[in-house]
């Protein structure tokens, strides 16, 4: 399948780039677009036959739904009925991070919902991404748009190396500016759980709901009587190519134990990357090191985390060694990210 690729600079001078791309999503093709947490890979959500396409090119196992995404606040066309917390969030929190599980209606094929009677729905905070759906007259299904399993897209070109050639459409524009995918809560429970960590952090849900819970099954090892509520929570996910290793300790043990196993590695020729924040880079002997921003501010670490695990790929090492940080904040997203790409592989010390 031939792939056209379009960046958008100026979304009034480039419109026409998003009317070819809304098009193909009205017409049942899919089409990669930029939004603030992640790039989507998208189609229209209540086709079924284009959602299928979806889970086709990411290689995405059927039993996963999809989110589906809007351009207004007004979804009662989409689900049974809106509970006054979830509308309170919405009100908040739209458009932002943050997916609401509703009670779908049939309008929405099982093939989006992966046969839920549940649907998770979030109107994005980007101006493109809001075009595209106004534009092309559909509610869109997007998923993250990468291979399965591989880190998130924050950039285009990760888009153009997991998905040319296998989806209609490539929209680039800005980079995303979250940087790990939306905060999953499902509202079709009281109190509201959540079931993915994201942006939208629990300590601002919290604010407008105090009883939201967190689905345990989240930050834990994947236990099978402990089953995660959102079904991509299950799978290995974030992966890059190399074995990612996590150090959880204070700073100056983190600091020597991850110098001790870079040269552990280098005796055995392995080549080793270091991911850390700006205040520990400059203690590391050898291995490739690579910032994630300033330990002062973890949205900065959450918008690097995944194109920093690209790199090391780009960089073909064996093996990356990471810090672990605190889980309060968007810190619980990036450690529930890391966790899962580490396969839990955490080493404390
Ligand atoms: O930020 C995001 O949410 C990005 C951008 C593109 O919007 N999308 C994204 O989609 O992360 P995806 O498919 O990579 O992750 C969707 C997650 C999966 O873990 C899935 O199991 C869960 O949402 N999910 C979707 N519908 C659900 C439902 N009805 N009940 C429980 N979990 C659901
Ligand atoms: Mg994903």
């Amino acid at each position: 399948m031939e792939t056209k690729v379009a960046i958008i600079k100026d979304i009034d001078k480039d419109i026409e780039y998003l009317i070819e791309a809304a098009k193909i999503i009205h017409n049942g093709g899919i089409v990669a677009f930029p939004t603030e947490t992640v790039y989507g890979l998208g189609g229209n959500a209540l086709n079924a036959k284009a959602v299928e396409k979806i889970f086709k090119a990411k290689g995405r196992p059927q039993d996963n739904p999809l989110i589906v995404h809007v351009s207004s606040k007004e979804i009662n066309y989409l689900v049974s009925e809106v509970p006054e917390v979830a509308q309170k969030l919405i009100d908040k929190f739209w458009p932002g991070p943050l997916t609401i599980i509703l009670n779908k209606k049939d309008i929405i094929p099982n093939e989006t919902s992966a046969n839920l009677d549940t649907i998770g729905i979030r109107m994005p905070n980007s101006n493109i991404a809001l075009k595209l759906i106004e534009l092309s007259g559909y509610p869109i299904a997007a998923p993250s748009a990468n291979i399965s399993g591989r880190p998130s897209p924050t950039e285009v070109e990760r888009c153009i190396e997991d998905l040319n050639g296998k989806v209609d459409y490539i929209l680039g524009g800005e980079k995303s500016n979250v940087g790990v995918e939306s905060t999953i809560v499902d509202c079709t429970v009281y109190p509201p759980m959540v079931l993915r960590p994201g942006g939208i952090t629990l300590e601002m849900l919290q604010e407008v709901c105090k009883g939201i819970k967190i689905d345990k099954a989240i930050q834990g090892k994947p236990d099978e009587n402990l089953r995660p509520k959102a079904p991509g929570m299950k799978y290995r996910h974030y992966a890059p190519k190399a074995k990612l290793k996590i150090i959880k300790g204070n700073k100056q043990k983190t600091i020597e134990k991850i110098n001790e196993i870079v040269q552990n590695y280098i005796e055995n020729q392995k080549e080793v990357a270091i991911l850390s924040t700006d205040e520990l880079c400059s203690n590391f002997n050898s291995g490739k090191v690579i910032s994630l921003g300033s330990e002062k501010n973890l949205y900065d670490v959450a918008r690097n985390l995944f194109e920093s695990l690209r790199e090391c790929d780009d960089l073909n090492v064996d093996v990356i060694l990471c810090q672990a940080f605190d889980e309060e904040g968007v810190g619980l997203a990036i450690m529930n990210r890391l966790n899962k790409a580490s396969g839990f592989d955490i080493l404390e010390v």
